[in-house]
Order: structure tokens, then C-alpha cells, then sequence
């Protein structure tokens, strides 16, 4: 029985098909490469030194992915074949909508075709809008999306809420990653975004790889320790694990809807970032104090406990770790 990972190409879904490898696990990997690279398929195989399937193709073709169904066993789907750039949303919500919800949909769809109704989805800390306290706990009020990237997180719950109500014989799990970086330690498989980077970590890299100039910290006004913005950051080998763990729980137990926040529980400000990058990794990262970027919100991090107590998860790599990781893959690509 094989676990496919449509998405299985990018960044979160490599680093949990490395994971998913070295359990022992068999895995499909789908992906059309239109937010990742080749390179990364012969990548998961070079670190695991495992040979998987793979197919060139996009997820919401039904056709191609009925005929994936058709000739493998496929236990469990992990769907990572999301568009992900927030501000790119904005400009492109007709695409955003049709990628994360109709695939979504047509996956499902062939799924249920098949019989095979083990399900993990890549959703958000976004769903949670703007919280008015933190820690974050699964049990927040969910709403208030500031982008369609994030209204197809919520919808996208909602449609999986809908499903296993319909039909409990679905077993789903829906896992909210809070703020996602760092890389395998190999450096063969990272973050690597098209353009200028949006998110906080590789801008830095870039910064400190001498790509881009210097980081503008967007806004120092927000309520917090050092008025700059503070997320839950994650090493990406942490979060992959969360997803091994996830699909241990949907393998054991009896069917259900499980929702779990997947953060460390710890909150860092933009400055503490730059700090930390700058004193594990050697290099300087000028920055300049920018004004506040639009849908910011001030503050967000996760209470992880539901995680630990029902998956037994827990993220374990420090900050170090995450900032390190970051550096060794930006070098890595800028050198080859
Ligand atoms: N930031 C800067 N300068 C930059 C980039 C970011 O100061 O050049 C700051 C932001 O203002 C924020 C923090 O760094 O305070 C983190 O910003 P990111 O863009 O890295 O991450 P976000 O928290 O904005 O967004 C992330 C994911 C989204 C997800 C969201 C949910 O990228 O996919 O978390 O909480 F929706």
C-alpha cells in the first residue's frame, strides 16, 4: 500500500517524503513542477537512497490522476499541491481557487472513486485570522482571512468538515503549520521561491548570500516585546515528521476528523530572527525599519500540546538549527 504526496516535489512535501522514506514507507510522488524543480525527485532519492514512483502531472487532472488510482494500491493521500504565496493571491484569485479548491476537490472526488479515504491536508495558521490572545489552541474561532490563500485554507476545512459529516468511514487529518523554514541538513532540498521571496527567512538568506541588499523589517510599532512582528517558526524536518505521525494515527485508530496546530509553541520576533541568523551563521543581514506590510498581523504562535498528547509529536530543532539549515541550502543553490 503506498502513501502519494501529490505536491511531493516542493518544499514541505520533499522533506516529508524523505521522512515518510526512512519509516519504511512506500510512496507516490505527483507533482507538474509548477512552484518546484525536478532536482528534487533525484534529491529524496539521494538522501534515502529509496527509489519511488513518480508522475509528471498536474492534480486536478482527473483523467491522469483515475489512472494513477487505477494501477496503485494507494492507502493514504497527503495533499501538499497547494499554491502557497499570499500576496500573489491577491493578483491571481481565480488560479489560487481553481489550484487549492477544485484540486482539492477532484482529488477527494477520486479518492472516494477508489475507496481510499485516509486523508492529510496542509492547512494554516492563517485560519485563524487575528487571534485576540495567544497561544493559539485548535480550538480558536476559525475565519477572518485576509487573502484568498488563506480563504482556500478555510474552505478548503470547511469542504473536509462537510465530507467526513456525509460519511464517517473518511478518515481525515487537518494540520495547521504555523511559520515553516529551515532545510534538510544535506542541503540538497529547501525553500525556494520564484522571485523575490516574500517570507522572512529566505529574504534573509538572500541578504546574507549578498543577492538582495538589506531586509526591510515591516514595522517596528506592533505591540510586542521589540514592536516587530513574532511567529512561530518551525524547522521543516519537524513539520515533515508531523505528518509521519499524523499518518500513524490514521493507520491505527478508528476513522475521524482531527484537526492539530503543528508550531513549537515559542514566539520570535522579526529582530530575534535576524539576530539569530546573523550569530549562527557568521554573516550580517542589514535590515531597515519599513513600514507595516498590509494583513500582518502582530503576533502568532502555537500551543502545541494536542499535538504532543494525541500524535506524540513535538518539534525538536532549535532556532539554530532552523537558521543554519536555511543558510547551508540559499549557499548551496547560489554555488551550483
Ligand atoms: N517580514 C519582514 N520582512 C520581510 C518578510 C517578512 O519584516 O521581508 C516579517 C513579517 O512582517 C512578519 C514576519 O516577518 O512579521 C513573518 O513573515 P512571513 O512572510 O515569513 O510569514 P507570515 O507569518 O506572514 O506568513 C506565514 C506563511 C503563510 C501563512 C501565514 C499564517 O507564509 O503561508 O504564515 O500565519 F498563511
Amino acid at each position: 500500500m503506498a502513501i502519494l504526496l501529490p505536491g511531493g516535489a516542493g518544499f514541505i512535501g520533499s522533506h516529508t517524503a524523505v521522512e515518510l522514506l526512512n519509516a519504511g514507507k512506500e510512496i507516490i510522488i505527483l507533482d507538474n513542477f509548477s512552484n518546484s524543480k525536478p532536482e528534487a525527485i533525484t534529491a529524496i532519492k539521494e538522501i534515502t537512497g529509496k527509489d519511488f514512483k513518480f508522475y509528471e502531472i498536474d492534480y486536478t487532472d482527473r483523467e491522469k490522476l483515475e489512472s494513477i488510482f487505477e494501477s496503485n494500491n494507494i492507502e493514504a493521500v497527503i495533499n501538499f499541491a497547494g499554491y502557497k504565496a499570499v500576496g500573489e493571491s491577491v493578483q491571481k484569485p481565480i488560479e489560487y481557487y481553481t489550484n487549492n479548491i477544485s484540486g482539492a476537490l477532484v482529488l477527494l472526488d477520486t479518492m472516494r472513486k477508489y475507496g481510499c479515504k485516509k486523508f492529510i491536508f496542509s492547512s494554516s495558521a492563517t485560519v485563524y485570522g487575528e487571534p485576540q490572545k495567544m497561544p493559539i489552541t485548535e480550538e480558536f474561532e476559525t475565519g477572518g482571512t485576509t487573502n484568498p490563500y488563506g480563504t482556500t485554507k478555510l474552505f478548503i476545512e470547511q469542504i473536509l468538515k462537510d465530507i467526513y459529516k456525509s460519511d464517517n468511514d473518511w478518515d481525515i487529518c487537518i494540520l495547521r503549520y504555523f511559520n515553516p523554514v529551515g532545510a534538510h541538513k544535506s542541503g540538497l532540498i529547501g525553500e525556494e521561491p520564484k522571485g523575490i521571496p516574500n517570507n522572512l527567512m529566505p529574504y534573509v538568506s538572500r541578504v546574507a548570500a549578498g543577492v538582495l541588499q538589506e531586509l526591510s523589517i515591516f514595522g517596528n510599532d506592533y505591540n510586542t516585546p521589540d514592536g516587530t512582528g513574532v511567529r512561530d517558526y518551525i524547522h521543516v524536518v519537524d513539520l515533515a515528521k508531523g505528518h509521519e505521525k499524523a499518518l500513524q494515527k490514521l493507520e491505527k485508530e478508528e476513522t475521524g476528523l482531527y484537526i492539530y496546530n503543528l508550531g513549537t509553541g515559542t514566539g520570535y520576533s522579526v529582530l530575534d530572527m535576524v539576530h539569530a541568523f546573523e550569530k549562527s551563521t557568521g554573516k550580517k543581514v542589514p535590515y531597515k525599519i519599513a513600514p507595516r506590510r498590509a494583513g500582518d498581523i502582530a503576533m502568532c504562535y502555537a500551543d502545541p500540546k494536542k499535538a504532543k498528547e494525541e500524535l506524540g509529536w513535538e518539534a525538536t530543532k532549535t532556532l539554530e538549527d532552523m537558521c543554519r539549515d536555511s543558510w547551508n541550502y540559499t549557499k548551496s543553490q547560489m554555488i551550483n
